[in-house]
């Protein structure tokens, strides 16, 4: 049987799991695929974790070198994260001639150009399936399965972190600092939580997603981001009232205007398969222009879920010599001839803290009308607040976000009209 000489990169959660998965399942590989996966390798600093994970002392390499040269090891398994010292290692293992299978958005989404030209100039393959949305296999589909359909948009809830927040700020009514701390506490999110909480990393797996899905470079400047530490409990109740749910989507669109690829706290109707996607789940919902809609749900972290995309990787790898990059036109930044849309279409969740006297809502109706911005649904409700201030709710259809920043702007100039508490784009 042909033997398959692997080595992993990274004894954390994910390179743990992937060691786990790889032993136990040893022999069903041998049976479902032919192959015979032997884990010749690690790289690990930690030595008793290795040791404890059940790794042979000799297997334990002192550098990158020492894998490098181990004519045995025919796939290097990345799952280190962050970009240095990955992308040293990945660049090493890829020059001397061993595929690379990672998990790393953040050194896929930034450095993809050039580990791809690597590996191609080396003959090795280059796989990423775990660098987004974990044991979801979103990156094979639009690879393997959707590349004959134009992907026309595509919505994900693609970090669990932050949707395990906003489903316990939705569902207990409790604040973000509340839920932050009670995550850090269960190890959901990390103790510096901002790669996730300010939306880096969905946007860093939405630059990888949608390059694929638009067959053209999406670099990580160019997405819109916007993180989740300024929602309230009070949005996502007046969001419920209005029928909709708070999540934080990363949203790609190709129309005809141009791409537009952003991450922001979006409501969504309560009705949509994705506001039922809940606690550290994760979804990706793609429109294709023949498949219409597909919907992928999973773990999007996690050991054995990451493992199971790091896994299918290196079967594929051991099995498809051919097929071995990434489909999209891998340039270094984004091709001259891409068109990108800012002033995209949204609808928009406005909260005002206005005061409670006649004339307001006019003034507040006349701003909406100088930017051409109608009203779908509102809520003014009297709580007898002491300083005489009413909340003031609205929804508006879709209309450009310049025209809404500016009337934001505009009222936020009238003082005798209202605070504007929050601005939320809305799909509707
Ligand atoms: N921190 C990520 C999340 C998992 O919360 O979804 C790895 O990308």
């Amino acid at each position: 049987m042909r033997k398959v000489g692997v080595a992993i990169l990274g004894l954390g959660v994910v390179g743990g799991g992937t060691y786990k998965m790889l032993t136990e399942h040893r022999e069903f590989y041998q049976k479902t695929q032919g192959i015979d996966i032997v884990i010749e390798n690690v790289l690990e600093r930690n030595k008793e974790k290795a040791l404890a994970l059940g790794v042979q002392e000799n297997k334990i390499a002192a550098n990158i070198a020492e894998i490098c040269s181990n004519p045995d090891v025919d796939i290097v398994i990345e799952v280190m994260g962050g970009v240095e010292p990955a992308k040293t290692f990945v660049l090493s293992a890829l020059n001397a001639g061993k595929s690379v299978v990672t998990s790393n958005k953040e050194l896929f989404c930034k450095y993809s150009y050039e580990l791809e030209k690597a590996a191609k100039k080396n003959n090795c393959g280059l796989f990423f399936e775990a660098s987004c949305v974990g044991g979801v296999p979103v990156i094979r589909a639009l690879l393997d399965n959707l590349q004959g359909n134009k992907v026309l948009s595509m919505m994900g809830i693609i970090n669990g972190t932050t949707n395990y927040i906003l489903t316990k700020m939705t569902d207990e009514g409790a604040s973000y600092e509340e839920v932050l701390k009670e995550a850090q506490r269960l190890g959901y999110a990390e103790a510096n939580p901002t790669a996730d909480v300010e939306g880096y990393d969905a946007a860093y797996k939405l630059s990888i997603l949608s390059s694929l899905a638009f067959h053209t470079k999406i670099p990580f400047s160019r997405i819109y981001r916007e993180g989740i530490t300024n929602i309230t409990a009070e949005d996502i109740q007046y969001g419920k009232q209005l029928g909709y749910t708070l999540k934080l989507l990363a949203i790609g669109k190709n129309t005809d205007d141009g791409i537009e690829v952003r991450v922001h706290p979006t409501y969504i109707k309560s009705g949509h398969p994705l506001a039922s996607v809940k606690d550290s789940y994760n979804a990706v919902y793609i429109t294709g222009d023949c498949v219409e809609d597909v919907m992928l749900y999973g773990r999007g972290a996690g050991a054995m879920p990451t493992a199971s995309a790091i896994v299918g990787d290196v079967i594929y790898c051991a099995t498809h010599p051919t097929f071995r990059y990434s489909t999209f036109k891998n340039t270094e930044d984004a091709d001259p001839s891409t068109k990108f849309i800012d002033n995209f279409k949204s609808a928009y969740y406005l909260r005002l803290n206005a005061h409670d006297k006649a004339g307001v809502l006019a003034k507040v109706s006349s701003i909406f009308s100088r930017h051409n911005i109608s009203v779908a649904q509102m809520i003014q409700e009297d709580d007898g607040a002491a300083d005489g201030r009413v909340p003031l709710v609205f929804i508006t259809h879709q209309t450009k976000e310049k025209s809404i920043l500016k009337a934001v702007e505009d009222i936020k100039e009238t003082n005798e009209i209202a605070d504007v508490i929050s601005v939320i784009r809305v799909v509707s």
